[in-house]
């Protein structure tokens, strides 16, 4: 049996779900010829306790952290130190699985390379446990027309409870009190985790080069919106949706984030609410819509693991696209957006 040890990176709602699902996984790790254990768990608060990981392996200290592993698994969040630590294990010729989205956005131009190497597995990253990355992976055979999707369920949340009558600040609270928002607000309403998931698809999809900053050009928010706005949206039949494209423009692909209106028999109306959803358009294969849960401890976990399965495996990370995909001349779904 050999053994396999895991470094992991965080165990908050993610670190602490995976945890709690590697048990479990035992006998079929076991079926492969692999013991796999936590190794050491870097946290910022050791002193807490965490159900399922034994206190003698939380750590806060990063010196030494990957000293003896066999694979980074990092579920922290953030750009700086995770990205440092993500970078030093891949230089190590580590698999690193991440469910960074911020990071995989933020400094591609570092860690390129190394998904080009197959080493860095991030299916979690985006949609969580909806299989995306690894369907378009599975599309290359195809010319990409376009692609459009709900990937922030907060912002539904909110849109959904001033279509309800709640103004902007009743609904911000009341997600902030559920927990749904993250710890900088501005990274869900103003459309920035959107950015950072399309700028990855983008990067799987059409453009390994893909520009974060042009990403970010593109991107608004849904601080302007008011029940008013959504509420005559939906006495006309529309319905408002922070919407996340990738689409040729003036001979370029383009990404964006910003609030549309869809009619209401629109896929990504109907499978969107409540859940994440992105309508893909290509040729020949047509559209294909995928939806399912976009957040959540074990659902996030549950792709974590089946990234870790393929580490270990031996099966190659996500890879992003190989050349620039051509920007078809054909226009894109016209959105009216608001
Ligand atoms: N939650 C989801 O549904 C979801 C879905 C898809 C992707 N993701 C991604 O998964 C990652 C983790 O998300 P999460 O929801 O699990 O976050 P979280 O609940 O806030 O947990 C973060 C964990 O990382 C630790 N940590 C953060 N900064 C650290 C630092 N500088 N040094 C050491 N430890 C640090 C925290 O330690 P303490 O516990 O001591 O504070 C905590 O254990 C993020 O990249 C997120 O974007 C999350």
């Amino acid at each position: 049996m050999e053994t396999v040890r895991i470094a992991l990176m965080g165990a908050g709602t993610v670190g602490s779900a995976l945890a709690e699902l590697l048990p479990g996984h035992r006998a079929r790790f076991a079926a492969l010829g692999l013991e796999v254990e936590l190794a050491r768990v870097l946290v910022r608060d050791p002193s807490k306790s965490r159900p399922g990981i034994p206190a003698g392996l939380l750590t806060d200290n990063p010196e030494g952290f990957l000293d003896d592993v066999d694979v980074l698994v990092e579920v922290a969040g953030g750009t700086t130190l995770a990205g440092d630590l993500v970078l030093q294990a891949l230089e190590m010729g580590l698999p690193v699985v991440t469910a960074n989205k911020a990071l995989l956005a933020e400094r591609w131009d570092e860690l390129r390379p190394h998904a080009e190497e197959g080493n860095l597995y991030y299916e979690a990253s985006v949609m969580a446990g909806t299989p995306i990355l690894g369907a378009l992976q599975s599309l290359w055979g195809n010319q990409t027309l376009e692609m459009h999707g709900i990937v922030n369920g907060t912002c539904s949340y909110l849109i959904r409870r001033m279509e309800e009558g709640a103004s902007y600040d009743e609904a911000f609270q009341e997600a902030k009190s559920l927990g749904y928002l993250e710890a900088d607000p501005n990274l869900d309403v103003g459309g920035i985790d959107s950015a950072h998931k399309i700028c990855v698809l983008g990067r799987l999809t059409v453009d390994p080069g893909l520009s974060w900053e042009k990403v970010m050009h593109r991107t608004r928010g849904i601080q302007h919106l008011t029940p008013e706005l959504l509420q005559k949206a939906r006495a006309e039949g529309y319905a408002i949706k922070l919407v996340a494209s990738l689409f040729p423009e003036q001979g370029e692909w383009v990404a964006a984030v910003r609030p549309v209106r869809l009619p209401e028999s629109h896929p990504l109306v109907t499978l969107g609410s409540g859940r994440n959803a992105l309508v893909y358009k290509g040729d020949p294969v047509g559209p294909l819509v995928f939806a399912g849960a976009g957040a959540g401890g074990g659902v996030t976990a549950s792709a974590v693991l089946g990234d870790l399965y393929r580490a270990l495996l031996g099966l190659p990370g996500h890879q992003p696209v190989p050349s620039a995909a051509p920007v078809p001349a054909q226009a894109a779904e016209p959105f009216e957006e608001v």
